[in-house]
């Protein structure tokens, strides 16, 4: 049985933490692990292209991850069958507890060059990249995290295609390729996907994407929509510690797990990432008191992480 059917047989739903490319690192999911943890965990995307060249060190910090971490999902990326299963034969290595494949990103780039969301316009590509993960993947589960379609809303055509496809879990993001945040999710869409799902592939697990602030509102979604779960982004970016339900947060505990964060991050990325990648985080934490917002302007003005580990000491 695999984690999202374990997740399913207890009777609980599925609350994951989004892929977010240069947030949702390894760093920031362990202190996720002590401040809220979700159920699973997506890696940032890894380019199977980039992978399986030359350049594969400078993207294989991507697929790090700790024991705490599981379930760990890694997300890879790619329009390449051979480098997919060429990547995949070495990432089960590390023994992931699913591998899912970016048919969502809308990034100008990679659409342009054929990746990501622009392969829903290519189903019989994306059939050879799955059977190619497939071929490579073992008893490692396989999903895909996907849109309602590329330029217009294709929900019935696509997702009967995908169900056909024998995956394990599909993540779905209810909006089209070319749709901004400023349009709504749509989550009617998301719901015909499990009514699709249902007729199509049973065992498919659905989760649905977008628009989820908390977990308040990730319940009502799943009682309204069907689905087995929800998949959390920009929530957790506002609020790091949504998938607690905690509201109660301290200013000592924000600057305690700001510590922690830099703290693991110097043992982590030291070298290979600047502090700069950090200020992030520090507008994650840091707010909600009195004082806030001049820490916080201090903290942006460092250029060190121990000159920051030091205004917090
Ligand atoms: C900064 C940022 C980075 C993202 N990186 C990825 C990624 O690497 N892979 C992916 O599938 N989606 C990525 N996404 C999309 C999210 O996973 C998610 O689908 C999207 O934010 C909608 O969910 P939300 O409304 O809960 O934020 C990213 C989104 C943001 C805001």
């Amino acid at each position: 049985m695999n984690v999202y059917q374990k997740i399913i047989k207890e009777e609980r739903r599925i609350y994951a933490l989004a892929p977010m490319e240069d947030i949702t690192d390894s760093v920031f999911r362990q202190i996720l692990c002590d401040i809220g943890k979700p159920d699973i965990f997506f890696t940032e995307f890894m380019s199977t292209d980039g992978y399986m060249s030359k350049g594969r060190e400078n993207v294989m910090h991507r697929l790090e991850f700790k024991d705490v971490e599981r379930p760990v999902v890694v997300q890879l990326w790619g329009n390449t069958p051979e480098n997919y299963a060429g990547t995949v034969k070495e990432v089960v290595k590390l023994s992931p507890d699913g591998i899912d494949i970016n048919i969502g990103c809308s990034v100008k780039n990679v659409l342009r060059s054929g990746h990501c969301s622009a392969l829903i316009k290519e189903p019989k590509l994306v059939k050879d990249i799955i059977k190619a993960v497939k071929s490579e993947s073992g008893d490692i589960p396989v999903s895909v995290k996907t849109r309602i379609g590329y330029d217009s809303i294709i929900t019935n055509e696509w997702f009967s295609f995908l169900l056909e496809q024998n995956l394990d879990l599909i993540t779905v993001h209810g909006r089209i390729s070319k749709d901004g945040y400023n349009i709504p999710a749509n989550w009617e869409e998301i719901g015909k996907v499990v009514e699709l799902r249902d007729v199509v592939s049973p065992t498919t697990v659905i989760l649905g994407n977008g628009d989820v602030f908390d977990l308040d509102i990730a319940d009502e979604y799943i009682s309204k929509y069907g689905v087995d779960g929800v998949m959390i982004g920009r929530g957790v970016v506002k609020n790091p510690w949504l998938f607690s339900r905690r509201t109660d947060i301290s200013e000592k505990e924000r600057l305690e797990v700001l510590k922690k964060h830099l703290g693991l991050f110097k043992d982590t990325w030291e070298g290979v990432k600047s502090y700069d990648s950090q200020k992030k985080y520090v507008k994650m934490y840091i707010s909600g008191f009195e004082g806030a917002s001049e820490l916080r302007q201090s903290l942006m003005e460092c250029k060190e992480v121990e000159i920051a580990l030091e205004i917090l000491g």
